[in-house]
């Protein structure tokens, strides 16, 4: 099998194909022969050395791909053979094959690719757990969307559009037109306005009810301030910290020291609430990752859940895929095709 390896921290140059031999599917496992591996914003920061859950370089990062069960290990049914699954992965998943425990592994929807499949576990469940389980998105709730042109925006649009919210979201200007037309009524351009000014102007200053925010630092202060009373704010990146001139460890301290902190009277008495999400810590909770699936894939087949994939790059083109991202130039999923 091939591997797309990060054989140390640096720029998209780093990203190298290598050959290993295949995996052997153990006991629970499934080994999926992957058309499609999906590109995440924690990948780009784990090749930077930024993304402290990640294994060390010389590493093989990925969390998710879409594929055709070739082997199964023992105690799993051989039904899953010659099935078409997407799975989530821990690791390991920019590769051609990959081993996975069959609790993680999901049955493709026939009227999705398996480019528009991996574009599913990763971002669609992330938004799932910020706005429907965590943030507790209401019919008439306004919801602000940081970075709503990347993978985990567009999803957050389709679910806060099928739940009856009324949507801001934060993205470069060239992408607004598209996001319009996904469903997003209020565009800012956080590049060049103040986007709490926006914002303000547009709510006549009341601010909203639900912020998800994967911007980190100082911007989760803003976004903080920008509640409405019983507002929530979802804490789930730190984007900010991939574009800054400092050497790696000071952008982490940089970031840690713009950080606010929340008093719990201060959150009591304004009536607001702050949590954070971070899907790759849920591998203990798998049966409910499972569930969240289920009421996406029956999104899927109701046509409310439409994964966008932007572009499709080839297997030995991960450093293509990764600058297309870092230049801010995706609009939704980013994927690699085996
Ligand atoms: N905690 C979790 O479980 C979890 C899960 C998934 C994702 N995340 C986080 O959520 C964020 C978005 O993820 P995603 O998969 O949706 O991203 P994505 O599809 O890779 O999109 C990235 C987009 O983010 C924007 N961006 C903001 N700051 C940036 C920077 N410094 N460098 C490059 N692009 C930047 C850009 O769009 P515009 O500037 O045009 O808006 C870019 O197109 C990331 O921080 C990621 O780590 C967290």
């Amino acid at each position: 099998m091939r591997q797309i390896w990060i054989t140390r921290y640096g720029g998209p140059e780093v990203l190298q194909v290598r050959e290993a031999t295949d995996p052997q599917a153990a006991a629970g496992e499934v080994r999926v022969r992957v058309r499609a591996s999906g590109i995440n914003f924690a990948d780009i920061l784990a090749r930077k050395g930024l993304y402290p859950d990640a294994p060390r370089a010389p590493m093989v990062v990925g969390y998710e791909v879409s594929g055709v069960v070739d082997a199964v290990g023992p105690g799993v049914e051989e039904q899953w053979l010659g099935r078409e699954v997407f799975a989530l992965v821990r690791f390991g998943g920019y590769a051609d094959a990959v081993v996975v425990p069959v609790d993680q592994i999901f049955p493709k929807p026939a009227r999705l690719d398996h480019a528009q499949a991996v574009a599913l576990p990763v971002q669609y469940l992330t938004a799932w757990q910020l706005l429907v389980v965590m943030g507790a998105i209401g019919a008439g709730d306004s919801v602000l969307i940081h970075n709503a042109g990347g993978g985990v925006g567009l999803a957050a649009i389709d679910i806060a559009r099928h739940f009856g919210a009324t949507i801001f979201g934060t993205a470069s200007s060239a992408k607004h037109g598209f996001l319009r037309e996904r469903g997003l009524q209020h565009a800012i351009d956080y590049t060049r306005d103040d986007w709490t000014r926006e914002l303000m102007r547009l709510t006549s200053g009341k601010g909203v009810e639900l912020i998800i925010d994967p911007l980190g630092g100082g911007h989760w202060r803003k976004s903080y301030a920008a509640l409405r009373p019983t507002g929530r704010l979802g804490m789930f990146g730190i984007s900010t910290a991939a574009s800054s001139r400092l050497p790696g460890p000071l952008r982490l301290l940089a970031l840690a020291g713009t950080t606010p902190w929340f008093h719990p009277l201060g959150l009591m008495n304004r009536n607001r609430g702050v949590f954070g999400v971070n899907l790759g810590h849920l591998w203990r909770e798998v049966p409910k990752l499972q569930g969240w699936m289920k009421d996406l894939l029956a999104g899927v087949d109701a046509g409310w859940i439409r994964p966008h994939v932007d572009r499709s790059f080839a297997f030995d083109s991960a450093a293509g895929a990764h600058r297309w991202i870092e230049q801010r130039r995706n609009l939704g999923k980013v994927v690699l095709s085996a």
